[in-house]
């Protein structure tokens, strides 16, 4: 059994006045605050360059919990937790200064020496913090000294490589907790759960019942006010690197013994290691990719015309791609991955699409085909899972119909599912890495990313080839098409959508 308790500590935020905290680690602290989670004890020292102090940024931090959520009664006695102390992250004397204040904290919540270091800023910065961390004696502690890192985690194989050097030299792998918010989704952590606790789907989980996997991640935003960032990396690495192969590689992983953290990233790792590679000629038989494009009307932008963007830009803002496995489960199973910015709808879903039955003895009243069967995993807005089925359809002949056998999460269920960051966040605190990438995982999906990103930044694209607030580039559909198949549409495959 995991344990569930969470010892006292001390979280040490660096980037304490970025979006990332007031979006997310704010609310997801207090939301664990008043669940009891940090019940034996917890301090917070926020730190950044602003001069701030304690009373500025318990203001902060109180703003950001009630803009998201609704129940504030334990807001001052929450607050009353937090420190701020400017910062100047490549100065030793910033780093004494906390030192003093950490081992305080450290007396007066009895943490027992406990700190959570968390680096929710600039990854440029990664490398130095981590090493005035140790050298400044703020790992210098009797309890566990940990490293919650955001991505990006390098933007390339070699980068990523050079930053895991730098890091370890100041924490040891297993005390390094690399952030993939799509891991702490609820319905994520469910694939695991739907694949190995059902006797019904594992003995199917194979290239034998299985025609195809289609993994969708589709967004209605642009890219906002982040096109600086988002022009370095595009949608490969900022999605597909990271979300996308994690989610395919829970997919195509085999059994765990264990749920062990170890264990799981063992059979992960297997399964990232049984990715066939591509090379620079065959990048193109296998990914797409597409840039949005103003829409009808010019009411949303295009890509080019965003701030901070290359107005010639051949930066990709959706990518489509065929991922194989060459194992035996899989061999000649095709699993499809598409991520994409501008799109018509926010959704992200898996479909599990069956191979036919060997022989059909039925037919449908419009002489259309049989309906494979399909397990929908609803990962976003909507959680929850759905089995298309074929019955008969009530009457004397014998035609069928699809039905759907679905299973939601209800409202209620959805307001009280944790946020992904309150889940990783109580992890990290616990010592469960389950749900973090760790460095085997980050170099092999970079091995896979870099042979395509290196083969697209040698080629101009015609770029834009979608126009914003449609489905992505024609290329896309015709990535599936030539091996029989098609893009199961995402409004299709919504909880009711065949009543
Ligand atoms: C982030 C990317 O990692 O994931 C963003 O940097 C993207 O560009 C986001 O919008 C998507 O996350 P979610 O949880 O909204 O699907």
């Amino acid at each position: 059994m995991k344990q569930f308790e969470t010892p006292p500590a001390l979280t040490i935020l660096f980037g304490a006045t970025g979006d990332l905290a007031k979006r997310k680690l704010y609310p997801s602290l207090y939301r664990l605050y008043r669940k009891g989670h940090l019940a034996s004890g917890f301090a917070v020292i926020g730190t950044a360059r602003r001069p701030w102090d304690n009373q500025i940024f318990r203001e902060h931090v109180k703003e950001s919990v009630m803009k998201s959520t609704p129940l504030h009664d334990q807001i001052e006695e929450f607050i009353s937790h937090f420190y701020y102390l400017p910062h100047d992250v490549s100065d030793s004397e910033s780093y004494a200064e906390l030192r003093i204040l950490a081992n305080e904290l450290d007396q007066t919540y009895s943490l027992g020496g406990n700190r959570l270091f968390y680096l929710a800023m600039a990854p440029e910065f990664f490398g130095t913090i981590a090493d005035h961390l140790k050298a400044d004696g703020l790992t210098d502690t009797e309890g566990f000294g940990r490293l919650v890192i955001e991505k990006p985690f390098g933007h390339d194989l070699p980068s990523a490589q050079e930053l895991n050097t730098q890091i370890r030299q100041s924490f040891d792998e297993k005390d390094i907790y690399r952030i993939d918010h799509y891991l702490g989704k609820e319905m994520v952590q469910n694939i695991e759960t739907i694949r190995f606790a059902n006797a019904l789907f594992e003995p199917l989980w194979n290239n034998r019942y299985i025609s195809n996997i289609q993994i969708t991640s589709s967004e209605t935003l642009g890219v906002e006010e982040r096109g600086g960032y988002y022009e370095t990396s595009g949608a490969l690495k900022d999605m597909v690197q990271n979300h996308m192969l994690q989610m395919v590689a829970l997919l195509a992983m085999e059994p765990p013994i264990s749920l062990q953290d170890e264990e799981i990233r063992l059979e992960k790792v297997r399964a990232f290691r049984s990715m066939r590679p591509l090379t620079p000629e065959t990048v193109n038989d296998y990914f797409v990719r597409g840039q949005y494009g103003p829409n009808e009307g010019e009411l949303l932008l295009g890509y080019r015309q965003e701030l901070n963007v290359d107005a010639e830009s051949n930066t990709e803002t959706y990518v489509a791609g065929k991922i194989m496995f060459d194992n035996f489960r899989w061999a000649g199973v095709p699993f499809y991955i598409r991520t994409g910015k501008r799109m018509p709808m926010k959704s992200t879903k898996i479909v599990v699409q069956f191979k036919d039955i060997p022989m059909n003895l039925y037919y449908r009243p419009d002489d259309q085909e049989l309906e494979p069967n399909l397990l929908v995993i609803h990962i976003q807005p909507e959680e929850g899972i759905t089995l298309h089925l074929n019955a008969k359809r009530a009457g004397h002949q014998l035609h069928t119909t699809p039905v759907k056998l679905s299973y939601a999460n209800s409202g209620i269920d959805i307001m009280n599912t944790p946020e992904a960051y309150e889940k990783l966040i109580h992890d990290a605190m616990r010592g469960d890495s389950t749900n973090f990438t760790h460095w085997d995982e980050v170099s092999l999906s970079w091995s896979f990313v870099d042979v395509i990103s290196k083969a697209w930044r040698e080629q101009k694209a015609p770029f834009p080839n979608y126009a914003a607030n449609t489905k992505g580039p024609q290329a896309a559909d015709a990535l599936l098409e030539r091996d029989g198949f098609f893009w199961w549409p995402l409004n299709m495959l919504d909880v009711d959508a065949y009543n």
